[in-house]
């Protein structure tokens, strides 16, 4: 799936906790851009390692003493659609660069990938707009989760278990909207059906809650060849497609 997203050039958020795993997903999600693409990276301090060969990285510069000189991310990001990119790779978005990122995404730079500290995909979605309303742009809350809607495509969940395991909890996919309501739906889900306590020879007793390995199970929400439940223009059906190809 995630190869998919990013062969598609979907526009993908990752979203989670502190230390979730967040950068190594982005950077692992960005093997499966093509060689030939021209990609433009904007960070806080370079963490991302792509690996092709038409990569510039901008990384974001504190002031100094006198107060001057300081490059925001929200710069970065201006500045950089005016470099051609044809990704745009965002390390973390904090701030109200998170518009520039979605107007970026949705004049003709698809493919563009970003992550936000956030618990669960509904909860980056409202970060996201909190985030705009937060820089001061007095838009209607419609007018932003439209913008929203219209440029985010996937957000995928990392997520620190309990037991220390990095994993991806939801593939959501972003549908559109319903009234005032944004209207998404998982693709692929992490069901934890419970815990199971891990005794470490030398750790604390077992039953610690730090100390519990989820009793899990990865459920695709489709299945090859299986009609998708919504319109055709969705990502499932096209994962379906290219699956059953
Ligand atoms: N799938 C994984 N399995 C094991 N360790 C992982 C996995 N993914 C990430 N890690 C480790 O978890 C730590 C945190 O990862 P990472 O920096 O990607 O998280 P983050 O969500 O970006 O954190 P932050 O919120 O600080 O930006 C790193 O030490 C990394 O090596
Ligand atoms: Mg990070």
């Amino acid at each position: 799936m995630l190869r998919i997203l990013g062969r598609v050039r979907a526009n993908v958020l990752i979203s989670g906790g502190t230390g979730s795993g967040k950068t190594t997903l982005l950077n692992c999600l960005t093997a499966f851009i093509e060689k030939d693409e021209r990609v433009i990276t904007c960070e806080d301090s370079a963490e991302l390692q792509l690996q092709q060969p038409h990569v510039v990285r901008l990384e974001t510069r504190p002031p100094n003493l006198e107060g001057e000189g300081e490059i925001t991310m929200r710069d970065l990001i201006k500045n950089c659609l005016r470099m051609r990119p044809e990704r745009i790779i965002v390390g973390e978005v904090r701030g109200p660069e998170a518009f520039d990122l979605l107007r970026a995404m949705n004049t003709g730079h698809d493919g563009s990938m970003g992550t936000l500290h956030a618990n669960s995909p509904r909860e980056a979605l409202s970060r996201l707009e909190s985030m705009i309303t937060m820089g001061g742009y007095s838009l209607p809350s419609r007018t932003i989760r439209e913008m929203i809607t219209s440029s985010i495509d996937v957000i995928v969940q990392a997520a620190r278990l309990h037991d220390g395991s990095r994993r991806i909890t939801h593939i959501t996919e972003v549908l559109g909207m319903e009234g005032d309501v944004i209207v998404t739906q998982d693709i692929f889900l992490y069901d934890i059906l419970g815990r199971r306590p891990v005794r470490h020879a030398d750790g604390p007793p077992p039953f610690d809650r730090h100390y519990q390995a989820a009793i899990c199970r990865t459920r695709p929400l489709f299945q090859r060849g299986s009609q998708p439940r919504r319109s055709a223009r969705t990502l499932q059906y096209r994962a379906a497609q290219l699956l059953d190809s």
